[in-house]
């Protein structure tokens, strides 16, 4: 069946993923998170792809969660026996990277979906806020979590508990977002920082990404002894045997991805 909320395209090595719901600020139902997370698995199950992006309009990255669909919930078995809660464990799944490109509103659940991906490119007019305790809630995907992580406990209090919007550059200048581009660029130049990962030695970049999420789990002795045996393992690849020997010889290295 085609796709009804999102739009999906290949640009080279990268697969794309346009949030696809404009008159609801893309606000994240059911329906279009199954076919996000959908896309984004047959995407990172492709060889040719090597990158991902996510990415809405120009207003709008994600509005949150549906309200409209939430709000039919009266219990908490409402909730967690949902199969909308769990499309969005399946995002830390996915091996290869992804980036969201972001613009407008990335509110709630919008926002959640931003931080849970690799990287944000941001346009200058994006907004990252958490407001669900406007509507008697706290964040649901990860927001307490990865919000505090990336801009520390003092600011998060404040964007949790009284709804602090950051600006792009703010969140640029908090560690949130990797770069800031104008309205009419930034999707461009989160497609070009994806193809440039994109032909990167693949096995390398999926361990990487593994190695670097880790450090959300596990202590320090724990991740570093798993970056340890990812960092030897990589010594059984074609791709680092291919990698030093073009280093060595001074000429340009050919991935295989084995
Ligand atoms: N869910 C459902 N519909 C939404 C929505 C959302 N999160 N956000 C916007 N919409 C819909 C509105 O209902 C409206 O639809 P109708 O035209 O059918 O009435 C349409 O989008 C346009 O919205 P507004 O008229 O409100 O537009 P605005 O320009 O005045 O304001 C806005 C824009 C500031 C984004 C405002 O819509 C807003 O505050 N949205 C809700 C943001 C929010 O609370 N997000 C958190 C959701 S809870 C969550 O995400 C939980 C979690 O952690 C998983």
């Amino acid at each position: 069946m085609p796709n009804q909320n999102i739009l999906t395209r290949m640009e080279g090595h990268v697969g794309i993923v346009q949030l696809n719901r404009p008159k609801a600020y893309n606000a994240l139902s059911l329906l279009l998170m199954q076919e996000l997370m959908d896309a984004l698995a047959v995407y990172d199950s492709d060889p040719i792809v090597g990158c991902m992006v996510i990415t809405g309009n120009e207003k709008a990255f994600a509005a949150g969660a549906d309200i409209k669909f939430m709000a039919g919930a009266t219990k908490p078995a409402d909730m967690l026996g949902s199969p909308f809660i769990e499309q969005w464990s399946r995002l830390a799944k996915i091996k290869k990277p992804v980036i969201a490109a972001v613009s407008g509103f990335a509110l709630g659940g919008g926002c959640e979906l931003a931080m849970a991906c690799d990287m944000i490119v941001a346009s200058e007019s994006a907004r990252f806020g958490q407001p669900e305790i406007n509507l008697g809630l706290i964040p649901g995907a990860g927001g307490t979590q990865r919000m505090t992580l990336a801009v520390g406990k003092a600011l998060a209090m404040e964007m949790i508990l009284n709804n602090r919007h950051l600006s792009a550059e703010e969140a640029r200048h908090f560690g949130l977002v990797n770069r800031v581009s104008s309205v009419a660029s930034f999707l461009d130049d989160a497609i070009a920082l994806a193809g440039e990962i994109a032909v990167r030695a693949p096995v390398a970049i999926r361990l990487a990404k593994e190695a670097i999420n880790a450090v959300y789990e596990m202590p320090l002795h724990s991740g570093l002894a798993l970056e340890r045996n990812l960092f030897a393992m990589l010594f059984s690849t074609e791709d680092q045997k291919e990698g030093m020997d073009a280093f060595i010889n001074k000429r340009n290295a050919h991935w295989q991805g084995k």
